[in-house]
């Protein structure tokens, strides 16, 4: 991009101070930053002038759920389908690994977090002992695609060739790159986190599939078969990856998609929960919960909305590809944004200074024609690791990992 183009661009979007030290920068710099001002959508950023403006949810009612009594009914059936699947070569997972992970507070990917106590245990490496299993019951290995972001592709790609993928066949792993968002104050202007850089992060974890598309990845897809993505979070170290119980049972029930949820364990328990919106599959994000909806009772005198997600969906790849024109919400969430000051300094602020901007995956599933709600035990399968400490913790997660019989 020229200079000219860039600064017609941050003029139109009021944005002109991202310029601001421009004649002070190396060739090389320059370059940089136009290129950083060309591939920025800031036609989202406006929307932090009135973050409450955003689309407001349309008409609740509760969703049925296949519960656990249901699946053990079932479980051979299921079994025997999904299993089917994954030998033909129809599943693939794909993890979302492109976050920040700020909560936890390290500055290396999350999946590099060692939770073992007495030896090396990896985030990562769970993930992949959990495939493992599959892998040895299916008798065949299936693909796995890894979302990485600017912010931690390399050190991620890095440390799994060092590591030798914990034993996960390398023909098998894929790795892609989401995109970023431009993070900016309350007014909406664009952070620099130096004189040649723009203050970006990760935009959400909604991107994956144009990702996936963008890194031209879709054709492999394709040649190789695959028909249904399992995506799941980098920080639930206990979660079945391509359970074969989970994908036959989406099948059997024709559904475009599945989705892992546990029993919320009280009515504000801080999980989104599924539902349908205006008759379709979604997902009331926690915070979007009435007290109305939260007590509110289904004939049998259970909670109407009990069953939490926990970012295990398995995808049709058909139906993503039909659904990937359609825009997906934005989500703007305040973050603590680095920043270079008047003099040039670089400010880590400790307190929430500015917005980031975000899709997320979760919208998806409102876009999908059916959603299997597939209910699983949250002691076996939900261990997320947010924090270091307290709630969804690296101390809770080592509980849950004991009582699974992983040794830490
Ligand atoms: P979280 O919502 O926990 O976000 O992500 P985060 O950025 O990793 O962590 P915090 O909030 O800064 O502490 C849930 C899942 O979605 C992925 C994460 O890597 C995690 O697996 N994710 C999140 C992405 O892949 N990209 C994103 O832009 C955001």
């Amino acid at each position: 991009m020229t200079l000219e183009a860039a600064k017609n661009k941050l003029t139109e979007y009021g944005q002109e101070h991202v310029l601001k030290y421009y004649d002070e920068l190396n060739a090389d710099e320059k370059a940089e930053l136009l290129e950083q001002i060309e591939a920025t959508d800031m036609s989202i950023l406006s929307a932090a002038l009135n973050p409450d403006s955003l689309p407001k949810k349309g008409a609740i009612s509760p969703i049925p759920c296949m519960d656990l009594d249901e699946i053990a009914q079932n479980e051979a059936e299921y079994r025997k389908l999904g299993i089917d699947a994954i030998k033909a070569g129809k599943v693939a997972a794909v993890l979302l690994a492109g976050g920040m992970g700020t909560r936890l507070g390290s500055d290396n990917p999350k999946g590099m977090y060692n939770v073992g106590i007495t030896r090396e245990l990896y985030i990562f490496e769970c993930l992949i002992n959990n495939m493992m299993d599959v892998v040895k019951e299916a008798g065949e290995y299936f693909h796995l695609f890894i979302m990485t972001s600017d912010k931690n592709n390399d050190s991620t790609i890095n440390f799994l060739k060092e590591k030798k993928y914990f034993g996960y066949k390398e023909e098998y792993i894929h790795f892609f790159k989401q995109e970023m968002a431009a993070a900016t104050d309350y007014e909406g202007k664009i952070y620099l986190e130096s004189k040649s850089h723009m203050a970006t992060s990760p935009n959400g974890n909604g991107g994956w599939f144009i990702s996936l598309m963008r890194a031209g990845l879709l054709e492999l897809v394709h040649e190789l078969g695959i028909e249904w993505f399992n995506i799941f979070a980098v920080d639930n170290v206990c979660q079945r990856i391509a359970d074969p119980v989970f994908i036959g049972a989406t099948i059997a029930k024709k559904c475009t998609v599945g989705s892992k949820v546990v029993r919320k364990n009280a009515p504000d328990e801080k999980v989104g929960v599924m539902c349908l919106e205006d008759g379709r599959p979604s997902i009331v994000e926690y915070y979007e919960l009435t007290d109305e909806l939260m007590n509110a009772k289904t004939d049998k005198g259970e909670p109407a909305y009990n069953f939490g997600v926990i970012l295990n969906y398995l995808f049709e790849i058909n139906e993503l590809e039909r659904i990937v024109k359609e825009e997906l919400p934005l989500h703007i969430v305040e973050k603590k944004i680095p920043y270079i000051d008047e003099s040039g300094a670089l400010i880590k602020p400790e307190k929430p200074n500015g917005y980031k901007f975000e899709n997320l995956v979760l919208d998806m599933i409102h876009q999908m024609s059916s959603c299997l709600p597939f209910e699983v035990v949250r002691e076996r399968e939900f261990a997320p690791i947010k924090n270091a400490t307290g709630v969804d913790s690296v101390e809770s997660a080592r509980e849950l990992l004991k009582k699974n019989g992983v040794v830490l």
